[in-house]
């Protein structure tokens, strides 16, 4: 791994870093250039004007790793407004919300985080819309998938995220690639041990573009996460050369990342799905977009040196 990227990811766990980064002064304005805001209504608002721009969202209330069981509850009810407003505004067919298991209890107890999901799902369900459950590092792959099979019980739309950069996705790809099976798939965010996932990134490129096809051949819909060019182009070929029409696979970008890019491929007819957070937990997400890019991480800092 780069190691300006190890060293970015092991600030997003070191707390004192995190004091200081989460209280400047200016953090909060540069935040805003890949979060929505704090507040629900911060959230609609914005999703309200992706969608009138032609895109689809995914709404990730921001938070992570929650080692209290009241963080986790005040979680699900942020999403369970959420999920009311969208409905109320009638957004919720274009608008979906992306859950971290790890924010609504699965480090404390994994029938919490699944009882808490489904909480999400129900309300998902009556608000007209989807849940995706994001998969964090690979500690938590076999947890989250469980959780996910129990979930599609009751909810088959729930959807997956599989990470290229882990050795062992091909075959989660293999096992999800089912009918109606919604799967999100991604190069991965997480530091990770060699003996788990790729280090080389031309490694994790290759995985990316195996899985692309595996899911394209299968019977489910694909959600392809990346705003690599090569890859978008690759996913665009490969979608034509399986006869899948746009509309049964889509492309997902995260909310502030090549705006111009998801406008063009919606502007084609593909489904372009903007991954949108919004809360006050904005840090261990911010530091992971930081890791992925150098030049967004110059922008941070030229923008903390400059207020401070
Ligand atoms: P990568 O970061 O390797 O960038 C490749 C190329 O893309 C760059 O060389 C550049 O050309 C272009 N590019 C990237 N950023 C750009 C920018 N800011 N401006 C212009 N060009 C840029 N991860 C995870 O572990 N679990 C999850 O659940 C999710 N969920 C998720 C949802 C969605 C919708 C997205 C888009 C991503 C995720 N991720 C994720 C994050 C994902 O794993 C990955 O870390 C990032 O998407 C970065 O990888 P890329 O595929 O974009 O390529």
């Amino acid at each position: 791994m780069n190691p300006l990227r190890s060293l970015i990811l092991a600030a997003a766990r070191n707390g004192a870093i995190r004091r200081v980064v989460a209280t400047a002064p200016v953090s909060r304005d540069v935040v805003r250039r890949f979060v929505a805001g704090e507040t629900t209504e911060d959230a609609v608002a914005t999703t309200r004007r992706l969608v009138e721009s032609g895109l689809t969202v995914t709404l990730d209330y921001l938070g992570e790793d929650t080692t209290d069981s009241t963080l986790a509850e005040a979680t699900v009810r942020a999403y369970l407004e959420l999920l009311d407003r969208l409905r109320a505004e009638g957004l919720a067919d274009r608008a979906e919300v992306s859950v971290k298991l790890s924010a609504v209890g699965q480090l404390l107890d994994e029938r919490l985080a699944l009882d808490n999901a489904s909480r999400v799902c129900r309300a998902a369900e009556t608000a007209g819309t989807t849940v995706t459950l994001d998969m964090e590092d690979h500690t938590t792959t076999d947890s989250t998938l469980r959780i996910l099979a129990e979930l599609r019980r009751t909810w088959p739309w729930v959807g997956a995220v599989l990470q290229a950069y882990l050795r062992r996705t091909l075959d989660d790809v293999g096992r999800l690639a089912a009918e109606g099976s919604r799967v999100r798939l991604c190069k991965g965010a997480y530091k990770e041990p060699d003996t788990v996932a790729f280090a080389d990134a031309g490694e994790v490129d290759r995985g990316y573009v195996r899985c692309v096809n595996a899911l394209l051949a299968g019977d489910g819909y694909p959600m392809f996460a990346t705003h690599d060019p090569r890859l978008v182009r690759i996913i665009s070929e490969r979608a034509e050369a399986h006869e899948r029409k746009p509309g049964s696979f889509e492309f997902q970008m995260l909310y502030g990342i090549r705006p111009d890019e998801q406008l063009r491929l919606a502007q084609l007819g593909h489904t372009v799905r903007v991954y949108l957070p919004y809360g006050g937990e904005w840090y261990g997400y911010l530091m992971r977009r930081m890791a992925e890019r150098p030049a967004n991480t110059t922008f941070f800092l030229r923008a903390l040196m400059s207020r401070n």
